[in-house]
């Protein structure tokens, strides 16, 4: 499988997940502007992803910091710049803080040992998301038996972090090691994370998978043909409610009326422990474009008033167990997560808006 991004050449690579599945496209991005541009796109998406992007455009805009200018203040504009693009994903904030430590600690040697060791950091980022997402698969595939029909939203896979995925690391781990089931992939309008990403995923693994529209998956639980849920998550909050693309909401409480588990699996890098609910998690508004339009396509008239809110917030109560590569949580989550809690990658203060 293709690395969603990767350091080459003193620049960062990114395959353009707006021209999948129909292109292979590759992104160079050369500054931390590049970066910023390429996470509001969404050329990279994903929780996970996005938070490496915002640790590779730190290192890009210190490593071409114009000599002769203060570093401390070139590092609070890159922070700056890179905590504007989506405001949802903790990893994004979790990255750029623990960029501003690895600044801090060696802020005292020359511009360019600095710029060294900020590529260093997130090369680390990167390789600890994935080892991260192969252990949240291991301890996650114990959810999936033989048999099984699994429903997924939106695409939590390989490409919405270093690679691997957490809720399609789950669902990889189980198909690894033998066992027989299917996926049932909702297409997640209005951008298709779903039809477009997580459909080639699982197709390239070979995981037998079928694509629905979003609306169906209620008569399919109906029906018997659906026998859980698993999906990732950009922010989860102490008491366990868990934010992740719109649709997910509905997807939990069809999950809970008609008995089925519905599972969260995400790093620690998406807790953020300073809230003790949901309702404090910010939901990104998206432009009204992607409403009206379908891959490009007018599917209205262009006057008619639209919302885009691009995540919704899971109650924990409808949370069967929420993974992570420290194990699996199961309710009352205020016990269970505070166990996590002092493991969990640093919290400091947001970055400034
Ligand atoms: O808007 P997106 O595509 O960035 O939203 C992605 C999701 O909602 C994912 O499910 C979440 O980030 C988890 S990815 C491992």
């Amino acid at each position: 499988m293709h690395p969603t991004i990767e350091w080459k050449d003193g620049k960062v690579v990114m395959i353009d997940q707006r021209r999948l599945p129909l292109e292979e496209a590759y992104v160079e991005c050369a500054d931390e502007e590049g970066v910023a541009r390429a996470i509001e796109t969404m050329i990279i998406r994903g929780a996970p992803a996005i938070g490496v992007a915002a640790a590779y455009g730190v290192a890009l805009g210190l490593v071409n910091a114009q000599p002769g200018l203060s570093l401390d203040g070139r590092l609070d504009e890159v922070i700056a710049r890179l905590a504007r693009t989506r405001p949802t994903a903790r990893n994004l904030f979790w990255a750029l803080e623990r960029m501003r430590g690895v600044y801090r600690e060696n802020a005292h040697l020359p511009a360019a040992e600095i710029g060294l060791r900020l590529v260093r950091e997130a090369r680390e980022i990167e390789q600890e998301d994935l080892e991260t997402n192969r252990r949240i698969g291991a301890h996650g595939s114990e959810l999936i038996q033989d048999g099984d029909s699994v429903l997924t939203h939106c695409n939590a896979g390989g490409l919405a972090t270093a690679g691997y995925g957490t809720a399609l690391g789950i669902i990889r781990a189980a198909f690894e090691q033998g066992k027989r089931f299917r996926v049932f992939v909702d297409e997640t309008r209005p951008f298709l994370q779903g039809a477009r990403l997580t459909a080639w995923e699982l197709d390239r693994l070979g995981v037998p998978l079928i694509l629905i529209t979003d609306n169906m998956a209620g008569w399919l639980m109906k029906k018997g043909e659906i026998t859980l849920a698993v999906t990732g998550a950009d922010r989860i909050a102490r008491n366990g409610d868990a934010a992740n693309k719109i649709g997910t909401y509905p997807v939990a409480i069809l999950a809970r009326y008609h008995r089925l588990p519905f599972y969260v699996a995400a790093p620690l890098s998406t807790f953020d422990f300073s809230l003790r609910t949901g309702a404090g998690i910010p939901i990104e508004e998206r432009p009204a474009r992607e409403v009206r339009e379908a891959v490009g396509c007018p599917v209205t008239l262009p006057h008619i008033p639209v919302r885009n809110p691009a995540f919704d917030v899971v109650p924990a109560k409808f949370i069967t167990a929420i993974v992570s590569e420290r194990g699996i949580a199961r309710p009352p989550y205020r016990t269970s997560l505070a166990a996590w809690a002092g493991k969990a990658p640093e919290n400091p203060k947001p970055p400034v808006r």
